[in-house]
């Protein structure tokens, strides 16, 4: 199966941003608007996003699964990997695994090499711990375009210092109907070179 599957930025293959838009707003309703600039700002200087592609039906390549990875406040040689997913229809065939592995090799490819890859989960945990990820302590995410971070390091980096401590207490607040509920979100890491 992994012979035919391609992990693809986004930015390069502009032609499937609409495709991974429904695929997410499924996952995680959002507004398009919104959506469509997080996509938009895909670069290979990060933020970066990735798309898994099926290139088995020649020429008619079918989109599997998406996801996101960007800087983490003083990690350099580290990233966060967010919005991992997988077409409904394909889940539970090791697509996820396979996802997870190409972005590895990815990374390790990337001129400046990444040596661990973290992540933030609420219920997803033993599907990361299935691809060798384990709990750790939370980091803090830099959440800024290329454009504005490059030439500007310094001032976020000091900006940001202060919320370490914040962070600590993750939670992601969720709301059904008229409840919300508060879940508590682990942050997992991966090394993935020695
Ligand atoms: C999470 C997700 C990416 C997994 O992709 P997938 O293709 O279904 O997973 P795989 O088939 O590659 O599973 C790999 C292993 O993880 C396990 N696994 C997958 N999802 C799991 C889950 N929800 N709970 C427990 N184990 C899980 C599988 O059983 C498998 O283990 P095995 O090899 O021992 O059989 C996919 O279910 C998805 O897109 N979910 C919705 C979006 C989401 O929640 N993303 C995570 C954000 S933190």
């Amino acid at each position: 199966m992994t012979s035919t599957l391609q992990l693809l930025p986004l930015h390069e293959n502009q032609y499937f941003q609409n495709s991974v838009l429904e695929l997410l707003n499924d996952e995680w309703p959002q507004s398009k608007t919104i959506r469509m600039r997080r996509l938009e700002r895909s670069c290979n200087e990060l933020p970066l996003s990735y798309i898994l592609i099926d290139n088995n039906n020649n020429n008619n390549n079918q989109l599997i699964g998406y996801c996101y990875i960007d800087r983490l406040l003083n990690e350099e040689q580290s990233i966060i990997v967010e919005s991992v997913c997988i077409q409904r229809t394909l889940r539970g065939h090791g697509y996820g695994r396979i996802l997870m592995k190409l972005l590895e090799d990815k990374l390790q490819e990337r001129e400046s090499k990444i040596q661990c890859i973290y992540l933030t989960t609420t219920d997803k945990r033993h599907f990361y711990e299935k691809c060798g990820y384990e709990e750790t302590t939370p980091r803090v995410r830099l959440n800024i375009s290329s454009k504005l971070f490059n030439g500007n390091e310094e001032v976020f980096k000091n900006l940001l210092a202060n919320q370490t401590q914040s962070t600590t207490d993750n939670h992601v607040i969720l709301q059904k109907g008229s409840t919300i509920q508060r879940i508590p979100t682990i942050w997992m890491k991966k090394q993935i070179s020695k």
